[in-house]
């Protein structure tokens, strides 16, 4: 039997921070997770204290603060820390997703310039083919995005716009954040008995 996975999850400067939050909280009480590495780049904090409200706090108690209890399984670094677990080929990580990814991170990635620990283990999940998820957003695109997007598919990222789906019966922003997350973790084969599969119809609403 496959060993529990280790996996990481990123957070960048781009709107969306509710969407980590949920996928972190999946991640912790998913069982088929041994370990979850964290981390945010300064400017994904300072959008997620913007779009969460989040309460005042060290770094250290980050995942605390997205999961509003104590994390059993996350270890927070620092964005800065080149030298992280995570940074290293050798790492057993299973791979990475980064939720929200914004445009400069992408640029970064399909760029290979791994200057900080997100883009630098994003770069090692690209050279060890481990799977990599960039739930990016922005809107418009302009064409300088559409190009990064290409070369980071190309290069072997998953280009998973943050973009909820409207056809799966989903009313409320917390049952479409719900439905994008679990729809994001099959990515990293983690599939999720929650996820919404098309039956030929639109379900009924109750
Ligand atoms: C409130 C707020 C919302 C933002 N939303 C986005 C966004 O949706 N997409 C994006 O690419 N950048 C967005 N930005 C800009 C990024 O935060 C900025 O480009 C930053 O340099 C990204 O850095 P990072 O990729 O290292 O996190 C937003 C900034 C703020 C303050």
């Amino acid at each position: 039997m496959e060993s529990a996975a280790i996996l990481s999850l990123a957070i960048t400067g781009a709107s969306g921070a509710g969407v980590a939050r949920v996928l972190l909280a999946m991640l912790e009480r998913d069982p088929r997770v041994a370990h979850v590495d964290l981390v945010a780049s300064p400017h994904g904090l300072r959008v997620a204290r913007e779009e969460l409200d989040l309460p005042e706090g060290t770094l250290d108690q980050l995942a605390h603060r997205l999961l509003g209890r104590a994390p059993g399984k996350t270890e927070v670094h620092d964005d800065r820390d080149i030298g992280a677990n995570i940074a290293s080929g050798s790492y057993p990580s299973r791979g990475m997703i980064v939720a929200p990814c914004s445009m400069g991170t992408c640029a970064g990635i399909a760029h290979g310039l791994a200057d900080s620990l997100i883009k630098r283990a994003a770069d090692v999940c690209l050279k060890e083919r481990r799977p990599l998820v960039l739930a990016v957003r922005e809107t418009p695109l302009n064409r300088i995005h559409l190009r990064n997007l290409l070369e980071a598919s190309e290069a072997g990222a998953t280009i998973f716009p943050l973009m909820p789906a409207f056809y799966d019966g989903a009313l409320t922003a917390e049952a479409m954040t719900a439905q994008f997350a679990a729809r994001l973790l099959e990515h990293v084969g983690l599939p999720q008995p929650s996820v919404f599969q098309w039956q030929g119809r639109r379900p009924r609403q109750a």
